[in-house]
């Protein structure tokens, strides 16, 4: 039996929940990666370098394996998952989005844990089934927000919850490139839950309604280029997301506007990830001065700061929170119900592409009538 220190520093230490992970122990994990793709082999990278932690690689491509033999010559692999589901305790399932619920769902129900990458499924019914699946079987379901175990998420969240900002008026997030056309999904399943975890993380609840605008500029398949305006009910405010593969600038970048400070995440930086702006924009009131032609607002300008953040690898934060959980019992803080959660959200995003009209988010509170009839009508 090994004894390991995990470096993994918990994703909810800033929404309150019980830290834990940073040094716990316990016997070898055997590990699963299904899917050694762009992503899966990210995986193997971090889980590989833990210590007490044994991989196996799964793929149904012989090329891929091949590839993964050369990097880990010393790991099992196998072109199936059932031909090694005997042997390990839990899988990471890093397949395109179409094969995550029939793997996880291999994987749950011969008692293995899961941690599924985003979005958990492509559809609500398979993630609910995910759900039971894992609470059925006494194992965790996790699911794959790498955003929400990156450090700098949580101080934009510390920032908000701080009431530093003041009220949020909204938040604009952009995931921008020319990106991987997906064959499976459009760019908003593909590129959004990231966006969708972040805002539901940072306010703390899931949006009630979404509006989306989407367009295929290429090829014949999915929609490359989409706007969403996601409803957030308590907070009484809107986040803006636009997220495209057809972009010559890559661009990942939340900005939070509140009423008495502004401050933007650029995942595209190394050393001012986050910078908060100490200005704002006031109401005036023109007949006040009795100048009918004076500016309706009076602009505040002061200090712009970038907080210091220790920062580590969110994908190896991810994943050893996910090794410590299976260790020690303790309940992932993106559970498969956060995942199903955002797979709601980006359900409702297809109504409301197709309809052209605002969706209800379904598990939300149901909308009044006044709501329905206003729906209507627009
Ligand atoms: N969290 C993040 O930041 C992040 C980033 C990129 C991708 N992802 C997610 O990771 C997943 C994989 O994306 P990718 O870009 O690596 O895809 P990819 O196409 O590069 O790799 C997928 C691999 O899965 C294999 N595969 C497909 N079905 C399989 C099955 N049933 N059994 C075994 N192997 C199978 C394919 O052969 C391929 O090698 C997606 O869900 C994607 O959304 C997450």
């Amino acid at each position: 039996m090994k004894f390991v220190a995990s470096t993994a520093q918990p994703a909810a230490n800033l929404a309150g929940r019980e830290p834990g992970g940073l040094t716990t122990f316990g016997p070898d994990v055997r590990v699963a990666v299904v899917g050694y793709g762009y992503w899966g082999s990210k995986h193997m990278r971090v889980l590989s370098s833990m210590p007490g932690v044994q991989v196996t690689i799964v793929d149904e491509d012989p090329e891929r394996i091949a590839e993964a033999r050369r990097s880990y010559p010393q790991a099992e692999s196998a072109l199936h998952l059932g031909e090694v589901l005997g042997r390990v305790d839990a899988v990471v399932v890093a397949t395109p989005p179409a094969a995550h619920a029939q793997v996880a769902l291999q994987a749950l129900r011969q008692g293995r844990h899961a941690l599924v990458e985003k979005p958990l499924a492509t559809t609500v019914a398979d993630a609910q089934e995910m759900v039971d699946a894992a609470a059925t079987n006494g194992v965790h379901l996790m699911a794959g927000h790498t955003f929400e175990y990156n450090a700098a998420v949580w101080k934009l969240k510390e920032i908000i919850d701080s009431g530093e900002l003041g009220r949020v008026l909204y938040i604009d997030a952009a995931r921008l490139s020319l990106g991987k056309y997906q064959r499976d999904c459009n760019v908003i399943w593909d590129l959004a839950p990231h966006d969708i975890s972040i805002a539901t993380f940072l306010l703390g609840e899931v949006p009630r309604s979404t509006w989306v605008w989407a367009k295929r500029h290429v090829g014949h398949r999915h929609a490359d280029v989409a706007y969403l305006r996601l409803d957030f009910e308590k907070a009484a405010t809107h986040a803006f997301v636009h997220v495209s593969w057809l972009d010559p600038c890559k661009e990942r970048r939340v900005t939070v506007v509140g009423e008495r400070k502004m401050v933007v995440y650029n995942d595209m930086s190394d050393n001012e990830r986050i910078r908060v702006y100490d200005i704002g924009v006031d109401p005036t009131d023109p007949d006040d001065h009795g100048e009918s032609h004076a500016m309706p607002v009076s602009y505040r300008t002061g200090d712009i700061v970038s907080p210091f953040i220790q920062f580590n690898e969110p994908l190896l934060v991810q994943d050893s929170h996910f090794i410590d959980c299976i260790r020690t019992g303790a309940k992932p803080n993106t559970p498969g119900e956060r995942g199903l959660d955002i797979v709601r959200v980006l359900a409702a995003t297809d109504v409301a592409e197709a309809t052209g009209r605002p969706a209800f988010v379904a598990g939300s509170s149901a909308p009044s009538a006044a709501e329905l009839v206003r729906e209507v009508a627009s």
